[in-house]
């Protein structure tokens, strides 16, 4: 393979045959061809995209360039959901005992925190003795049993992704419509599901901020996702406050469980019935979505999505009795306040800075080897149309003896604007894909 001449296909904006593609990636994971190669076809693709074949093959070949999990054998529809991620963003922690609870079987391969983000396998570290680092044999064995599992990475699964991940964190490559794709749905072809529901945020705390790039991830997503045999909806969900009442990982786990009590926040418990109502609809269990709303709220009320948490937590090794005592989860010792510094509306929150906020704190990486503090973060006390008046709380603030208080302080403060005027209300979910 000439690699000079293929990065300078790509570079003048022509398009890569399948096969080029596979022997590309094959020969990266291989060792074969170089990182400054890769980098160069990588910036290529950055400013010249890629077509829609071309990403459907890049997802392809990364899918199976590891481990990929066989779930033909178990009985009921595989289906997982996946964010793009946020700030406060605690969905999948109930979605999957509820999907379980009403029939479906949800293997979920999550990720630690990235940037600003939160990440799933740091909440469930909050959980004490929760294993997310399941063997394939015992992923398998929990799915056929308990219906759902949360499990991190293994070095065999999706190796291209692994390497190309890491390459584009550091070639200021991330950002790419196509390489964002593939990087997603490689991942979760290879876990078993047979279908997903794509939550695509939008907003000051989205990974891609403007509508227009969400929209067009979101379509990217449902089109090679179909391809593929991977029936998928995508959902174009507001990131521009914090979901739901709490940021931060222990305190995540607690709002989980007052979710799955129902008496969790308005916002973070609808956009959680209809993610999994969609799953449950894709799954083949209910009809319409308006029935599986119907079912979810079932499950939540008569205890019997709580009872699959518990059954969930305790197969991987986690306490389930947090969902009758949440302060079995370690919260830090010291509480504060952050305060409004005018009187008016909350006009709008920059949700990406209070993420920042509550890393400078520890509950998230700001280096990639950095530990997590697992009890600090925030209570969202006021949400965008809130009145406030000079010194009203904005947010209860949990630290470890003042560590990145006043960065975070700063940070959180200016991120709330404040103004004379009332935003209109506006609903979580813009637009459904699929
Ligand atoms: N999440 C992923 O898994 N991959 C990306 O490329 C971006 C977000």
């Amino acid at each position: 393979m000439n690699v000079p001449e293929l990065i300078r296909r790509k570079r003048e904006g022509g398009e890569l045959a399948p096969a080029e593609i596979a022997e590309f990636i094959g020969g990266y994971v291989e060792g074969r061809i170089p990182e400054y190669q890769v980098s160069a076809l990588l910036m290529a693709i950055f400013f010249r995209g890629m077509s829609f074949d071309e990403a459907a093959a890049l997802t392809r070949c990364m899918m199976t360039s590891g481990r990929t999990y066989d779930l033909s054998h178990l009985t009921g529809a595989k289906v997982d959901k996946h964010s793009t991620g946020g700030v406060g963003d605690k969905v999948s922690l109930i979605l999957a005992p509820l999907a379980a609870a009403a029939g479906l079987v949800v293997p979920m391969v999550s990720g630690r925190g990235l940037g600003h983000t939160g990440g799933t396998l740091d909440k469930l570290d909050a959980i004490p003795g929760y294993r997310w680092a399941l063997s394939e044999d015992e992923f398998v064995r929990q799915l056929g049993t308990v219906g759902c599992a949360i499990i991190g990475q293994t070095p065999e699964f999706v190796p291209a992704d692994r390497k190309l991940y890491a390459l584009r964190d550091v070639t200021a490559t991330v950002e790419s419509i196509p390489l964002i794709c593939a990087s997603i749905l490689s991942k979760k072809a290879a876990s078993g599901t047979r279908a997903l529901v794509m939550d695509v945020k939008f907003g000051s705390g989205a990974f891609m901020p403007t509508v227009e790039d969400s929209r067009a991830l979101a379509r990217q997503l449902v089109g090679i996702g179909n391809a593929l045999a991977l029936p998928t909806v995508a959902m174009l969900t507001r990131m521009d406050r914090p979901l739901g009442r709490y940021v931060g990982n222990a305190l995540e786990v607690i709002e989980t469980v007052e979710i799955l009590r129902g008496a969790g926040p308005e916002d973070s418990t609808e956009l959680t019935i209809l993610e999994t109502a969609e799953m449950l609809v894709l799954g083949g269990v209910e009809p319409t979505v308006e029935s599986a709303i119907e079912r979810c709220r079932q499950h939540l009320a008569d205890g019997s999505a709580m009872a699959k948490f518990q059954e969930w937590v305790a197969a991987q090794g986690g306490d389930p009795r947090i969902a009758d005592d949440t302060s079995l989860l370690q919260l830090a010792p010291d509480t504060t306040m952050f305060n409004a510094a005018a009187e008016g509306f909350i006009e709008a929150v920059d949700t990406r800075a209070l993420g920042v906020a509550a890393n400078t704190l520890g509950a998230g990486r700001l280096k990639a080897d950095d530990q997590v503090d697992l009890g600090v973060g925030f209570e969202v006390l006021r949400q965008p149309g809130d009145p406030v008046r000079a010194g009203d709380p904005l947010l209860r603030v949990w630290h470890r003896n003042g560590r990145g208080l006043d960065e975070a302080r700063r940070l959180a403060e200016a991120a709330y604007r404040i103004g004379p005027n009332k935003p209109a209300d506006v609903s979580l979910v813009l637009e459904r894909i699929g």
